[in-house]
């Protein structure tokens, strides 16, 4: 049978395309990713969204499993197995290949004879174009890490570093955590916010400041920066300010990110105006 992998795009239950929402209710089993991102509703709102217009009895909804880092990464044989008899789907929040890496699951569903079938939908790394910085202008992306002891990457400044000498945009996700019982169910969920990021940034840009004469500049308490919260829900969020401005602005529930801009054309800087903190 099909294994389908399904985005779902950034804000609620109702994101999904009418595509996956058809396959979601006709399928078998349906997984949801559950550790690389978060919509704004829990997946009970989903399951009734989904399910509930099918079954009249509450009790007999077909129920969505979720998938952690475990499942997916070592025993993705249970989902598999599953797809040879049946139809299965694979449900990723925002875009099922966006800045997220499910090509084992694929590539192993292929090779073992199984139909792979893809849905799109948006995703982070197209919804910060609201912010009016051209997505063209974006170089690589990085990923802010909670840091841990004997662990504490510099790599996202060394990527803003790189982007700023071409001019270029610099998109930083922000880390998640997220624990699950041997149940199934999340014992513990962590989001990085704007805030800690920014303060990870500065805590490197302190380390690095000697090393160079160029780091002076890569960012500083008065670098224009721009936050982003629950991009593509009902009550997004972005304000572009100085560091020292978005340090302490409360951006509330996650998830979060943050942009470090590079060299701005008078376009971008306009849009950029309407979210003057
Ligand atoms: C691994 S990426 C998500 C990839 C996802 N498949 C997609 O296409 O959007 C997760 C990180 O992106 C950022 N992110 C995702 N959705 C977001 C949203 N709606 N608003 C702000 N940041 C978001 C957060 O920093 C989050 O920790």
């Amino acid at each position: 049978m099909t294994l389908y992998l399904i985005g779902l795009g950034l804000g609620n239950e109702k994101d999904i395309t009418v595509r996956g929402l058809e396959i979601v209710r006709k399928a078998k089993f349906v997984y949801l990713e559950s550790y690389t991102s978060r919509l704004n509703c829990s997946h009970e709102r989903l399951e009734r969204f989904y399910f509930a217009e099918n079954e009249k009895n509450i009790n007999s909804f077909k129920k969505i499993i979720l998938a952690d880092r475990n499942l997916v990464e070592n025993h993705a044989d249970e989902i598999l197995d599953k797809a040879k008899a049946d139809d299965v789907a694979f449900l990723v929040v925002g875009d099922v290949f966006s800045a997220t890496t499910h090509h084992d699951l694929r590539l192993r569903a292929l090779k073992e004879g199984i139909k792979v079938e893809i849905i799109n939908n948006v995703s982070i790394m197209t919804a910060v174009g609201v912010t009016g910085l051209d997505l063209y202008k974006f170089g690589r992306t990085t990923t802010v890490v909670f840091p841990e002891p004997n662990f504490f990457p510099e790599t996202p400044y060394d990527v803003i570093k790189m982007n700023l000498a071409n001019g270029l945009h610099t998109l930083c996700l922000l880390d998640i955590k997220v624990e699950f019982n041997a149940k199934g169910e999340k014992i513990r969920e962590m989001y990085m916010d704007v805030n800690e990021a920014l303060h990870l940034l500065m805590a490197i840009a302190e380390k690095r400041k000697d090393a160079d004469e160029e780091n002076e500049n890569i960012i500083n308490e008065n670098t224009k920066v721009v936050g982003c919260a629950r991009l593509g829900s009902e009550n997004q969020l972005i304000k572009f300010g100085t560091v020292k401005e978005l340090l302490n602005f409360n951006f509330g529930e996650p998830l979060h990110a943050l942009i470090i801009p590079g060299k701005l054309h008078f376009m971008e800087e306009e849009v950029l105006e309407m979210y003057n903190l």
